[in-house]
């Protein structure tokens, strides 16, 4: 049979992306544009014209990077959920459209299995558990009895978002994330330059590394396998506006202790499911200081670590295209009729029956 080819498009949020990949997965093309704004969050009226105005140069850009005309695609993935209306229907409408005029079989997929799809494609992980940390959603996912299963979440906001607020908040603007971990990297360098002192290394019977800042003391919040920001937030707030404390050290710490509880939770979720992977998904996990975190946790209890290039930890095209195949494939080649092809902006990722697994 002829190597198939997907056509996946991505709109949950603030990106259009297209992703092209062949059922060996060979990944052909993964283009996008997103939605920024100089300040503020997502206007999703804005945010619908956004995606209307750029789908067209992302298809063809996306068609020409990989090489193929749309009459070589055989399969249209779209990312039916979760996510925000205005987004959503804007990709469900481009693939509607596409798969009718060109009699392309279509299927929808789940955003959050499909971040952790791409990573069993491009990593060497076969069963791990996802820590998926991105701006809206903040999961810990393992797979268990023909479902990805949820085993622990933030009680409130994404850990992404939690960090963007506190960006904002103290004037760094958005994308907060990066920005923070910037700040904190300088904060922990300088520190350790400080502190390099021979006496602290004499005094040293405990073998206490002097090299690590000291943190400011900030909620941390675990309860069960699930985490919570929004006490940590407000706390934030108030120490910043107290002025009694850098920019730079309120970055560090914050960082500190947001990841050690998605760490913590992590952990809890490999030791309980008895798997010894553990995969990164979303924005967030862009940030090399969370990386780190999570490398010697693994290494402390014998796990393997998987982080895939950061094009694809954020929102992609290619991780729907790749999913696409992987649901179409495995479902004896079922599509959906384009009346079916709805939106599910609500749908948690253990409502989806894996088939292909
Ligand atoms: P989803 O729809 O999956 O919730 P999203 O729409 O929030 O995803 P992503 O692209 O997965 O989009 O993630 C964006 C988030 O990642 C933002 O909150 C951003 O601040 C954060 N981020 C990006 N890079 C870093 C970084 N280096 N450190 C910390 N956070 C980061
Ligand atoms: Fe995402």
């Amino acid at each position: 049979m002829k190597e198939l080819i997907c056509l996946g498009i991505e709109t949950t949020a603030h990106t259009f992306g297209i992703g092209i990949v062949t059922s060996k997965g060979k990944v052909l093309a993964n283009y996008k544009k997103a939605y920024t704004t100089e300040k503020g969050g997502i206007i999703p009226y804005h945010l619908f014209e956004h995606h209307t105005n750029v789908a067209t140069e992302v298809l063809e850009d996306a068609l020409k990077i990989a090489g193929v005309k749309i009459q070589d695609i055989g399969l249209i993935s779209y990312s039916n959920a979760p996510g925000l209306g205005n987004a959503l229907r804007v990709g469900a409408f481009v693939a509607r459209y596409l798969a009718g005029k060109y009699k392309i079989p279509l299927v929808g997929v789940n955003h959050c299995i499909a971040h952790l799809e791409i990573g069993r494609l491009l990593t060497n992980a076969k069963d791990p558990v996802l820590l998926y940390a991105s701006g809206a959603n903040t999961q810990i996912i393992a797979y268990e009895g023909k479902k990805y299963r949820i085993f622990g979440e933030t009680l409130d906001i994404g850990v992404g978002n939690f960090l963007d607020s506190f960006a904002r908040h103290i004037g760094l603007g958005f994308p907060g994330g990066p920005k923070i971990e910037e700040l904190a990297r300088k904060y922990a360098e300088n520190e350790k330059n400080k502190n390099i002192n021979i006496d602290n290394y004499k005094e040293d019977k405990n073998n206490i590394n002097h090299n690590v800042p000291d943190l400011i003391d900030l909620p941390y919040s675990v309860k069960g396998m699930d985490v919570a920001f929004g006490g940590l937030l407000t706390n934030l707030k108030q120490k910043f506006d107290s002025d009694k404390f850098s920019k730079e050290e309120l970055c560090y710490s914050v960082q500190e202790t947001v990841f050690a509880m998605l760490v913590e939770v992590s952990e809890r979720a490999i030791a309980h499911t008895g798997k010894n992977e553990l995969l990164l998904g979303g924005g967030v996990a862009c940030n090399k200081r969370l990386q780190e975190m999570c490398r010697i946790m693994c290494e402390e209890r014998g796990a393997k670590f998987f982080v895939p290039a950061n094009d694809v930890l954020v929102d992609n095209g290619l991780m729907i295209a790749w999913n696409g195949i992987l649901a179409f494939k495995n479902n004896g080649y079922k599509c959906i009729k384009i009346e079916n092809a709805d939106i599910k902006p609500y749908e948690r990722t253990d409502e989806v029956v894996v088939k292909w697994r």
